[in-house]
């Protein structure tokens, strides 16, 4: 199925990396361009990209463009080069696992064996396009799976921002929504602000809007009631890393999300591509970014509280398994027992 695009938050022209900066949404649409990997490595720092899938296109983006522009005649320095660059964008942010997994495919590609340093290029930037590629090509077969969970009339609550803006485009779970709503479904949105920073009511407001999907915002501790009060269908949210266990990390507020719609009986759906999967991390080795607590102190940069008050910041949060009704991956929706049918799903 192919269904039609409508944000391309990243982009590769004549060799530099393009990103909007969403930071600046939903008042500005300012788009910047670079070829310096130092640059994409702060543009992720700062969260002008962002989403697990963004930050994994942009990195290997941010590789090509390093190698494609530079003016070494030597294999060998192309390689150095890259792998330079490859440890700087590492150290951009930790729980994504999308960002390790897309730079460990461009590393691969930089390893293999070839002289030619054109050949060497092209070799590095055809993965990057193709990295970028098929994450649009995911979410939009997550979306043609994940629609056939959502009925006419439902009402859906989402959290964070999992749309085109979070990925090379399309988006994981507001894909879903998206394509259910392409195909004609008349359903409603409810996203929620999220805090600190929020991507709900910046990012996911204004992609609905821009499609014409109804939405309704809430604040993060109207949840409960929401849900108490019986009009959401169905929960939709994204992972930045799911575990071989089942175990979804997401955006900070998701387990309490998780829990509300255990209490109430409201299905509760992951979407990811496989890329987010990672069979390898045991749950208590997780590494859960903390940011800076002037996230916490402040509102959209205006102070909030006292200037040097205590704070707490973690990005995100660790759902379990038993929280989750099902995960849908562009190779077919998952359903417990997790264990098993992760494992099967990601390795068949
Ligand atoms: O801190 P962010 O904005 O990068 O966090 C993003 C999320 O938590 C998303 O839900 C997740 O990356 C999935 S996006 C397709």
């Amino acid at each position: 199925m192919r269904y039609k695009l409508t944000i391309r938050p990243l982009e590769w022209v004549n060799g530099r990396v393009k990103w909007l900066d969403v930071t600046r949404l939903p008042f500005e649409e300012v788009y910047k361009e670079s070829s310096s990997y130092e640059d994409v490595a702060r543009a992720i720092e700062r969260m002008e990209i962002r989403g697990a899938p963004a930050i994994g296109v942009a990195a290997a983006l941010a590789i090509a463009a390093a190698v494609y522009n530079a003016a070494a005649d030597s294999v060998d320095k192309l390689r150095e080069l890259a792998r330079r660059a490859a440890e700087r964008l590492r150290r951009t942010r930790p729980t994504a696992v999308n960002l390790f997994w897309a730079i460990n495919r461009m590393l691969r590609v930089v390893d293999s064996a070839t002289s030619d340093p054109e050949e060497f290029r092209r070799r590095v930037v055809d993965e990057a396009l193709s990295i970028m590629r098929e994450d649009i090509e995911a979410n939009m077969r997550m979306g043609e799976l994940g629609s056939k969970l959502i009925d006419d009339g439902d009402v859906i609550l989402t959290h964070c921002n999992t749309g085109a803006l979070a990925t090379a485009g399309f988006g994981t779970a507001l894909g879903v929504i998206r394509a259910a709503w392409y195909e004609g479904k008349k359903i409603r949105v409810i996203a929620t602000e999220t805090r600190p920073v929020l991507q709900g009511a910046r990012l996911t407001v204004w992609e609905l809007a821009k499609e014409g999907i109804p939405v309704t915002l809430i604040t993060d501790n109207m949840v409960g009631h929401v849900m108490s009060g019986g009009i959401v269908s169905k929960v939709f949210v994204g992972a930045d890393r799911i575990l071989g266990t089942g175990h979804v990390i997401n955006k900070i507020g998701t387990y309490m999300i998780a829990i509300a719609a255990q209490r109430h009986r409201v299905p509760f759906y992951v979407v990811a591509p496989t890329s987010t999967i990672d069979l390898e991390t045991p749950v208590d080795s997780v590494v859960i970014e903390e940011r800076s607590p002037e996230e916490v102190r402040t509102v959209m940069g205006r102070p909030i509280t006292l200037p040097d008050v205590d704070v707490m910041n973690p990005a995100f949060d660790i759902t379990p398994p038993e929280l989750v009704t099902a995960i849908v991956t562009e190779k077919g929706v998952i359903y417990p027992p997790y264990r098993e049918n992760i494992a099967k799903v990601v390795k068949g």
